[in-house]
């Protein structure tokens, strides 16, 4: 007998039923459910129906009341930084004072602080702290995440980056998807050897492939830090060894990353703040998504990425939290929702579709999750509002009521099931 799991009282629910990538107008159609239940089998969604619910009296089956909560997919957050030592917050007020973010970095601040810090930090320190953080992101619905390594910047220190996020996917309820950013920065050994430490980034991608460490490459495409050739000859080499690409670019400068991404075919690229017109009309044909990380311009006090303009021109976007502790010190993903209405000027339904079914297709899983749809993993948020606009529209709080990850309830009323 099947474990089956019935929720119902749900006020309604709010999910993009569009096949991805969802570009353009289409990111604001989502399909409305009123006062529906959903029957869920083991791991998946097996019926969503309205009107009243017939309980199977089999002693397996479990009951849970929605109380008339709204109800969306679990988040897919596909851009964080989780696994770090340390923290910035001595540069906070150099940041304040105007101190810009790529003169910080210069001076062997910024990421490359971080990088001392994760190099000092034990993998049970990483581990730790990094559990917490994932704790913080299941209580804000999110169950699916994206975790780029780069703060170890050698082989050593990146491999134990790479085997926290491991060992924190078999133990933890969220899921991990693991992205290999050994050309987050040039360390300062290399400072004269640009060439050499491009090259050794390649040479360990085929190590990190041997050990199964991550499905994706990064590469940090910005002036100073990795130019559009230097970019293109790791995002090449990595694509040979059947790796997938994401990768950081049109941040603060426009350097011909973008291009070189698209012409890879990227999963995404991200941040995008400084991205061209012509970029734009690339990137409508194609299945590249464009990740807007708004938390991330929200923090550092910069211009925001054209998100009306992109949607317009037919782009299918996601966004995601960027969590870090130099540029977007926050595990909250609702906020990012959130700043996603009031500065991307994105619509309610349009950010729904950019944190689950969009982000979920550029980690290539939007077979089974990222909507709520018969068929597909019960991944799921319960929210404590009336509807959609309401949970943009009141920000900076938690609505988590409950969260529903591969059926099980793993968040109820706000708390994590079991502890
Ligand atoms: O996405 N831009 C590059 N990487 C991160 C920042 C990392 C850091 O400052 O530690 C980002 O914003
Ligand atoms: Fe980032």
């Amino acid at each position: 007998m099947e474990n089956r799991l019935i929720i119902y009282n749900i006020k309604t629910i709010y999910t993009s039923i569009n096949k991805p990538p969802v570009r353009g107008k289409l990111m604001s159609e989502v399909e409305v459910i009123n006062n529906p239940y959903i029957v869920i089998e083991n791991d998946k969604i097996i019926k969503i129906s309205t009107g009243d619910y017939k309980v199977d009296k089999t002693p397996k089956t479990k009951i849970y009341d929605a109380n008339q909560k709204i109800m969306i997919p679990g988040l897919v957050d596909s851009h964080t930084h989780l696994v770090f030592g340390g923290s910035r917050e001595h540069e906070f007020s150099k940041k304040i004072a105007g101190v810009p973010y790529l003169d910080i970095l210069a001076e062997g601040g910024g990421i490359l602080n971080t990088v001392k810090a994760t190099k000092k930090a034990s993998f049970e320190e990483l581990y730790n702290k990094a559990k917490k953080s994932l704790d913080e992101m299941l209580l804000f619905g999110v169950t699916s995440v994206e975790v780029k390594s780069g703060y170890g910047l050698d082989l050593e220190t990146e491999i134990k980056q790479l085997k926290v996020a491991k060992e924190l996917n078999k133990n933890h309820q969220i899921d991990i998807y693991s992205t290999y950013l050994g050309a987050h920065a040039l360390p300062k050994e290399y400072k004269n050897k640009r060439n050499e430490y491009v090259q050794k980034v390649v040479d360990d991608l085929e190590i990190i492939k041997q050990e199964k460490l991550a499905d994706y490459v990064d590469v940090f495409c910005e002036t100073g830090v990795f130019n559009a050739k230097e970019t293109k000859s790791i995002l090449s080499a990595a694509k040979k060894l059947g790796f997938k690409l994401r990768v950081h670019t049109d941040e603060i400068d426009s350097i011909g990353g973008t291009k070189v991404s698209i012409d890879l075919k990227a999963k995404t690229i991200d941040h995008l703040m400084a991205i061209t017109d012509e970029d734009i009309t690339a990137l409508s044909k194609s299945n590249t998504i464009a990740n807007l990380l708004p938390s991330t311009s929200f923090f550092l006090n910069k211009e925001y990425a054209p998100a009306r303009k992109l949607i317009d021109s037919g782009v299918a976007l996601a966004i995601s939290s960027d969590y870090n502790p130099g540029s977007t010190p926050s595990e909250n993903f609702q906020l990012t929702m959130q700043i996603s209405g009031n500065k991307l000027m994105m619509l309610p339904e349009e950010i729904l579709t950019a944190a689950t079914i969009n982000p979920a297709y550029s980690l290539d899983i939007s077979k089974k999750i990222g909507s709520i749809e018969e068929g597909k993993i019960a991944d799921l948020l319960l929210l404590d509002c009336n509807n959609l606009d309401y949970f943009i529209y009141h920000y900076g709080i938690n609505h988590t009521y409950s969260v529903f990850k591969n059926g099980k309830l793993v968040v109820d009323k706000r708390r994590i099931v079991g502890e």
